[in-house]
């Protein structure tokens, strides 16, 4: 989604702006802008590409100074325009802006600003901000913003740079992140710390209704009504190089790759085999409350969703405790009812999704105990949570999530099997999938070899418009997943369903045009998905299978076979996924998409 990169401080800001927008592509947008203020304000903005706005830069004069903003948009309000992207100005008092988020009241603003006179050049919310920061500029810009911040409703990451102030910058944020690095005689705010990290590794993230003054000499902070407030510095542990390319075509084959090794991290020291003991850190402040919960809710959105389904399963069938699972969009507007004891679980690889977020506040709202089990350390639901386990897969790129996903799923293992140990469940059971826990990194690695094979069978039917994605138990969840990757980067319309719920009206698709990929491990319900997958043949549809290694039956009734290790049920999703991430990423390639960055999508969606 929307990214901002701001400077100030003595290097030249213009190659600084345009490399920290590099970083923030995977983010996903549509355009990119910057503004150099260098006695007077200069502004270049591109459709498309950075790379586009960095070609017309080397045509333009100008753009020398070291204070400057820089945007990459993701449209919400208005076209994919170069007169709709970032900064935005205020030509009467010589105001720059560049905005992630939503002003929700935008219409009933710019209907009093025209009414005082003020005229518009694009459709955005954003202009509408800086018309009203400059209608309120008084020669203070810090109070300008305050007072306009005080006006408006929605979300917002703003900074915001005054020709009249020619060695200030100002931010704010209120439901859209944003984070201020610090270095010697200099500054660098983004909305994610992959722009910071390689300028300085002390940042703190600016909390809600806060604003940040920030010039050459300091910083200072305070709420939108002008009251002192103190930021938190944290150090940025970020590793770029995780961040790199490497030797990979794409980022997303990359993480897809990487799972092995992101999920021993995820696991390192947590897993106490001799003991049969689970390790969290993280939970153990609140370890005597978590085992008296009677009721789990776990809130996500997109691929975290389909993790916490998988949660769902896990805490009842592990930890034997009531819980269910929900889009946090919903939930949030909805009249949930949270009783005593009950602790809600916000999933999410990010920390920063705007409904996972809100529907956190309105748990907490009304008294739940409040967990996450977040990937980005530092983000705004991790820092909102009283208690959570990370993934610590390292930074995520690629759009369409993977090793977040294996990530999620692992670490919601762990907290089922924390709290199981601590309920019911004997000390040897619980070394017994502990065991094979630990063995699901060289299960995967094992699952990855097969990826010639995923291309051919991908290959076959990456014509085909139309595909159908069906398991059960733990791997229903795993057949939204495959079907979500594959609409994704593939822009295939696939759709998953619980393998029984097909007969109830999704087998009227079925025909000789339709492939169905049928995750058909050997788990308890293996014998129901045999019978699934014979409906289906029996109406002429292909069958692709994920199965499990040695299954020789499966072969006589589906097209095509993708094996995978055999794990106990509750730990395959893991592994099953892992074709049906190759299969989304091959289907892509061969369909001549941009993987790592689909269309229309954003990594982190910071608007609702
Ligand atoms: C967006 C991304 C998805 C992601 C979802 C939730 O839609 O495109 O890949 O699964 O947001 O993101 P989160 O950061 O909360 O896991």
């Amino acid at each position: 989604m929307c990214g901002i990169v701001a400077y100030i401080g003595s290097k030249p800001a213009k190659p600084l702006l345009l490399e920290g927008l590099k970083r923030l592509e995977y983010r996903g947008y549509d355009s990119a802008g910057l503004a150099i203020l260098d006695g007077t304000l200069q502004i270049a903005k591109a459709v498309g590409r950075v790379v586009n706005l960095e070609t017309k830069l080397k045509k333009l004069p100008g753009f020398e100074g070291s204070l400057g903003l820089a945007h990459t948009r993701w449209a919400t309000h208005g076209g994919v325009t170069e007169l709709n992207a970032h900064p935005h100005r205020d030509d009467k008092s010589g105001i720059a802006i560049v905005h992630n988020g939503i002003i929700e009241n935008y219409a009933a603003l710019k209907k009093l600003l025209t009414e005082r006179g003020h005229t518009f050049h694009s459709d955005t919310d954003t202009e509408v901000l800086a018309v009203l920061i400059g209608e309120l500029y008084e020669g203070d810009l810090e109070a300008a913003v305050q007072a306009a911040l005080r006006e408006v409703t929605g979300a917002y990451a703003i900074c915001v740079v005054c020709e009249q102030e020619p060695g200030v910058l100002v931010c704010a944020r209120k439901g859209s992140p944003l984070m201020v690095g610090v270095g010697s005689g200099e500054c660098v705010v983004a909305s994610d710390p992959s722009a910071i990290v390689a300028h300085t590794s002390q940042a703190f993230a600016l909390e809600d209704y806060n604003v940040a003054r920030i010039t050459r000499e300091g910083f200072r902070t305070s709420t939108i009504d002008n009251k002192p407030v103190s930021p938190k510095m944290m150090q940025l542990e970020l590793d770029l190089e995780q961040a790199e390319l490497g030797t990979y075509e794409h980022y997303m084959l990359k993480e897809i790759f990487e799972q092995p090794t992101s999920l021993r991290t995820t696991m390192r020291g947590r897993v106490d085999l001799n003991e049969g003991k689970i390790v969290l850190g993280g939970l153990m402040d609140c370890a005597k409350e978590l085992v008296k919960i009677k009721r789990f809710i776990l809130i996500a959105q997109g691929t975290a969703l389909h993790a916490a389904m998988i949660g769902e399963y896990l805490l009842e069938d592990l930890a034997t405790v009531p819980a269910e699972c929900e889009y946090a969009s919903e939930f949030r507007y909805r009249n949930p009812i949270i009783e005593d004891r009950t602790a809600v679980i916000a999933v999410s690889q990010s920390g920063e999704t705007i409904d996972t977020l809100s529907a956190l506040h309105e748990a907490k709202d009304r008294g739940a105990l409040s967990l996450g089990v977040i990937n980005v350390v530092g983000s705004s639901i991790a820092r909102e949570t009283e208690a959570g386990v990370y993934l610590r897969v390292g930074p995520e790129i690629g759009v369409a999530s993977t090793k977040a996903f294996t990530g999620q799923v692992a670490a919601l293992t762990l907290m089922s099997l924390f709290l199981a140990r601590r309920r019911f469940m004997s000390a040897e059971r619980t070394r017994t999938l502990l065991d094979a826990l630990n063995k699901i990194p060289q299960a995967i690695e094992t699952a990855l070899e097969s990826n010639d094979l995923v291309r051919r069978v991908t290959e076959k039917y990456v014509e085909r418009d139309n595909w159908l994605f069906l398991g059960r138990g733990y791997n229903y969840p795993t057949a939204l997943e495959g079907a979500l990757k594959l609409k994704e980067i593939s822009y295939i319309h696939a759709e998953g369903m619980p393998a029984a719920e097909m007969k109830h009206g999704p087998i009227a698709l079925i025909d000789d045009g339709m492939p169905a990929v049928f995750i058909a491990n050997k788990g308890p319900q293996y014998e129901k998905v045999i019978n699934n997958i014979e409906e289906v043949r029996a109406r002429g549809g292909h069958v692709i299978a994920v199965a499990t290694e040695g299954d020789e039956h499966i072969a006589s009734i589906a097209e095509d076979v993708l094996y995978v290790p055999d794990v106990p049920d509750c730990l395959s999703p893991m592994v099953t996924v892992i074709p049906l991430q190759l299969m989304a990423y091959h289907a892509a390639v061969l369909r001549g998409h941009d993987v790592d960055k689909p269309r229309n999508l954003a990594k982190s969606v910071t608007v609702e």
